[in-house]
């Protein structure tokens, strides 16, 4: 008989809930071992490589051997990089003590909410939300609010102020969002950026998807709203916009009595990101930038391959995504439970999809268009299939 012993697993870990995408990803994999042909249209991360300035610098830095640790808030060399990248894209300049350079953008959000928050305290954001917020927010001890838009993807800002209490220490922006792909009008930012300001709450702009964005949709520097950033946190990375998720590097911007507090943290926990990556992210970073142009006309392509893909479902609302390489579309007159409709599409269609319900909307699902475009129109012409019969 097989004796299990009673392992003591903290009561923190035991309420987080898993990565669904991740669990998703490998269901898929299994399936594929098995030698069915599923489509993945889960996936978070661009089909393109590196970009070369990366890969070569990459090489060059390992064939050195000389690969040890750096300042624990990121090397001299990468956050020079960011700062004339942050001058470029945000009409801003900073300095290297502003800067803290993180194992991807998702250290950064935790750094940030680690050093701001005590016990009790409030984080708001609306839905639908990127998986990770709540169970970061919580990690830190903090309660994640919920903000849902009474339509669309954006909620008022009368209804996010609303939100807002005496506990409450940061709001988060993302913009272009995932899971919708929607770019926040420049009214919310602005109203949300003056009122964070005026309250003396943090605004964190997650800006991971900044340049992914079609139709000449820029989403607005958020600077440009404040008299003082002392309050503004963004955060940003090279995972998705250089295609370089695997090499982990993100980086916040924020005050620098922030940016110390957030290093501490890190130099606890991962003294700092990989050199190897570091190296590699600057070379993007400085390099050219061609590559993220090309990235952007491809994953418009693809967005037009799925919505035209999806064209046949005539009971479905969708809102072409302004940008990232997210769809989330309202699926609820075919099934109105998320994680039972994804179910049935892995079953019986071998298509991979991620319910609503995880992004805080019951009722979508939303379907990445990150992959090949043969892959795409398969997917979709799948689920049409499955769906419309
Ligand atoms: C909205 C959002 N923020 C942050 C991240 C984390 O990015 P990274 O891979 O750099 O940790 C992701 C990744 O999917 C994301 O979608």
């Amino acid at each position: 008989m097989l004796i299990i012993s009673e392992m003591h697993i903290s009561r923190l870990a035991c309420e987080l809930a898993d990565s669904p995408t991740l669990a998703l990803n490998a269901k898929a994999a299994q399936l594929r071992e098995e030698g069915k042909p599923v489509i993945h249209l889960g996936g978070g991360e661009p089909l393109l490589p590196a970009p070369a300035s990366a890969v070569e610098a990459g090489v060059a830095r390992l064939g050195s051997g000389k690969i040890k640790y750096t300042a624990v808030s990121g090397s001299k060399k990468l956050k020079t990089a960011i700062a004339a990248y942050t001058a470029a894209n945000y009409g801003r300049e900073i300095s290297p003590a502003e800067i803290v350079v993180s194992s991807g953008a998702k250290q950064a959000l935790y750094n940030f909410l680690a050093a701001a928050l005590d016990p009790g305290d409030e984080v708001v954001f609306p839905a639908p939300y990127w998986v990770s917020y709540p169970e970061m927010v919580k990690l830190c001890g903090g309660r994640p609010v919920i903000v849902r838009p009474k339509e669309g993807f954006e909620p008022s800002f009368d209804a996010l102020k609303a939100a807002v209490t005496g506990k409450t220490r940061a709001i988060i922006l993302n913009s272009p969002n995932n899971p919708s792909g929607a770019v926040l009008s420049e009214n919310l930012v602005a109203e949300t950026a003056r009122f964070c300001e005026k309250r003396g709450i943090y605004l964190v702009m997650d800006d991971i998807y900044h340049q992914l964005v079609f139709a000449g949709k820029r989403p607005p520097s958020c600077y440009k709203f404040v008299k003082d950033a002392a309050h503004v946190v963004v955060i940003n990375g090279v995972s998705k916009v250089y295609g370089m998720t695997g090499f982990r590097i993100g980086w916040s911007v924020s005050d620098k009595g922030l940016a110390a507090a957030m290093a501490r943290i890190q130099g606890q926990i991962t003294s700092c990101p990989s050199d190897l990556s570091q190296e590699c992210a600057a070379a993007a970073l400085n390099g050219p930038q061609d590559c993220v142009e090309q990235l952007r006309r491809s994953l418009l392509e693809n967005r037009d391959t799925l919505l035209a893909g999806l064209a046949g479902l005539k009971k479905l609302k969708i809102r072409p995504p302004q940008g990232t390489f997210y769809c989330f579309a309202d699926f609820s007159a075919y099934e109105p439970d998320s994680a039972k409709l994804c179910k049935r599409l892995l079953d019986n269609a071998l298509v991979v999809t991620v319910p609503g319900r995880e992004f805080g909307m019951e009722g979508f699902l939303r379907l990445s268009f990150c992959g090949g475009k043969q892959d795409i129109a398969e997917g979709a012409a799948r689920i049409c299939r499955e769906l419309e019969n």
